[in-house]
């Protein structure tokens, strides 16, 4: 797809016009380099709905290098020819617009893939793979680079890096003069502190640290990347980003889908694994951790670990008054009535997995001492949202606050992730009229309006980020340890306490998850 076909899909009609195409220039820092890309699980969900969707858009793009080809590995019985036709028919169902507007490059795209059968721990497998990528090298001169993809069940991670290692297909960082050796690891990174440790020690048997790229979707999202620069690049919010001015802090990722057909992962899983571990504690680190001294992936990581460890543990015995969970009841979603959690497809009918978390979180540190952090997230929730609100202190209640008896409320700063990507600020202001009075109002960024450029997947800029080596968006070892040392002891504890709460679908969760912000006289913001 061209950049201007995708604002013209875009654009507000009374919006200005698009910026420039010097913005289009800012895209990519430097050419994506040649190399293999071997997808491992290339017949799974997360390669048709996700990796291939975004390859293709990087091709519209105009970015992929002559030099790059797409290798599928999986057990599954598949030609060359017939994987790219059931990639074919995966792009018509997932890369929707996309698709409509760039399927004339199918054959060029066609035509750097190829696949690989074998079984994830069969030597043969992979010494053939390694014959056949030595020959792409010679052929197509993909220049001995290599980008593995983790899509796999996480059950056979450890069986591909040990055969990765055995076949002689890593290179070290420090053995290898040009090119590279990198592997991206889906999500999940282990169910606990003591499997993410077993994990991180299997890579690091084969890979250097700098080689692993832990992915974090949500790391790639356009308004997940703007916490950073809305914090850091604007003098106006740094100086009150702090419990001076900020009353309470709120991440909500709410979703409407349910377990879908996904049982047999999440109800093992739960939502506190599936979304916390990962996605919401990496937006609270964003929020709340120092600036970095660069924008260096070492220097980031530092801080965002710094702030996770001063994240006050959860304990077993906090878990009634800090760590509540839901599981969805039968409801309605858009009017659509939608089962309870444990009647959809494959759930064990006694489940007691959660499908909703709501943490009350403390910071111990100077900059966030006494300062809340509710996180919440939720499947089957009223709306899909992904939001962060910081709640600033109120002015006293003298004046214009508490004008007709009523409080007018405090200033929010909300970061939209999604949808309707943006940021909106919450301020009091007088309506027209002889009367001095309160309204609230919102001053609204929001990313279509002010950019006119379509936002692009996360996938796409994460896999760009691995092929040009830049890790800052993905997660480091001791980040993702310091993730699961505060997920696992709420785990630990949910195992002695009630089962989960039930809320009906279509709702924000159940009631103890409002007692829970009551009882520091607080409420949820979005409700
Ligand atoms: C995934 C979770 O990591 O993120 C899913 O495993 C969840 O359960 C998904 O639905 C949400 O991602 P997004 O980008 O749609 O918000």
């Amino acid at each position: 797809m061209t950049t201007s076909a995708a604002q013209d899909a875009v654009q507000d009609p009374d919006s200005p016009p698009p910026a420039p195409q010097e913005e289009d220039a800012l895209l990519l820092e430097r050419p994506l380099p040649p190399c293999c890309i071997v997808i491992f699980g290339a017949t799974g969900d997360l390669t048709h709905r996700k990796l291939i969707p975004a390859l293709f858009s990087i091709e519209a793009q105009g970015l992929l290098p002559e030099q790059l080809k797409i290798i599928g590995f999986a057990r599954r019985d598949f030609s060359d020819q017939s994987f790219r036709e059931e990639l074919h028919s995966a792009l018509q169902q997932f890369a929707g617009e996309l698709w409509k507007e760039a399927r004339d490059i199918w054959p060029k795209f066609a035509r750097r893939i190829a696949f690989h059968r074998s079984n994830y721990d069969s030597a043969d497998g992979y010494a053939q793979l390694k014959e056949r990528l030595e020959g792409f090298d010679r052929t197509d001169g993909t220049g001995g680079n290599r980008l593995f993809y983790l899509a796999t069940p996480p059950s056979t991670y450890s069986a591909v890096i040990e055969q990765l290692g055995r076949a002689d297909l890593v290179r070290r960082d420090g053995e290898q003069k040009d090119g590279f050796t990198r592997i991206i690891v889906e999500k999940p990174f282990g169910s606990d502190l003591e499997s993410a440790r077993a994990l991180n020690a299997d890579l690091r048997n084969v890979f250097d640290e700098d080689q692993i790229y832990r992915i974090d979707h949500y790391l790639g999202k356009e308004t997940v990347q703007n916490i950073f620069v809305f914090r850091f690049a604007n003098a106006l919010f740094e100086p009150l980003w702090n419990s001076r001015f900020i009353d309470n802090v709120q991440v909500t990722v709410a979703e409407t889908v349910g377990v879908e057909s996904r049982a047999g992962y999440f109800d093992v899983a739960g939502e506190l694994r599936d979304m916390v571990q990962s996605h919401a504690l990496q937006m609270l680190a964003l929020v709340a951790m120092e600036p970095p001294n660069s924008l260096g992936a070492n220097d980031l990581r530092d801080e965002k670990v710094k702030v996770l460890r001063a994240i006050k543990p959860i304990r077993p015995e906090d878990c009634p008054a800090c760590a509540v969970r839901g599981q969805y009841g039968a409801g309605e979603i858009n009017g659509r009535p939608v089962p309870g959690y444990r009647d959809e497809p494959n759930v064990p009918p006694g489940s007691v997995t959660d499908s909703y978390v709501a943490l009350k979180l403390e910071i111990q540190n100077w900059r966030w001492a006494g300062v809340p952090f509710y996180v919440r997230a939720g499947k089957r929730m009223p709306q899909r949202v992904t939001e962060i609100n910081i709640v600033f202190k109120d002015v006293p209640p003298i004046l214009l606050n508490l004008m007709d008896g009523k409080d007018t409320g405090p200033n929010v700063i909300t970061i939209r992730v999604q949808p309707n990507e943006g940021i909106s600020l919450r301020l009091g202001a007088k309506p027209p009229g002889q009367r001095t009075r309160v309204k609230p109002v919102d001053m609204d960024f929001t990313y279509g309006v002010s950019f006119g450029q379509r936002i692009h997947d996360a996938y796409e800029r994460l896999l760009m980020d691995a092929l040009l080596g830049d890790a800052a968006l993905f997660t480091r070892d001791d980040e993702v340890e310091a993730e699961w040392g505060l997920v696992t002891p709420i785990l630990e504890g949910w195992k002695k306490t009630p089962p989960p709460a039930n809320y009906p679908a279509g709702t924000w969760g159940p009631a103890e998850a409002d007692q829970m912000a009551a009882r520091d006289g607080h409420s949820w913001w979005l409700r």
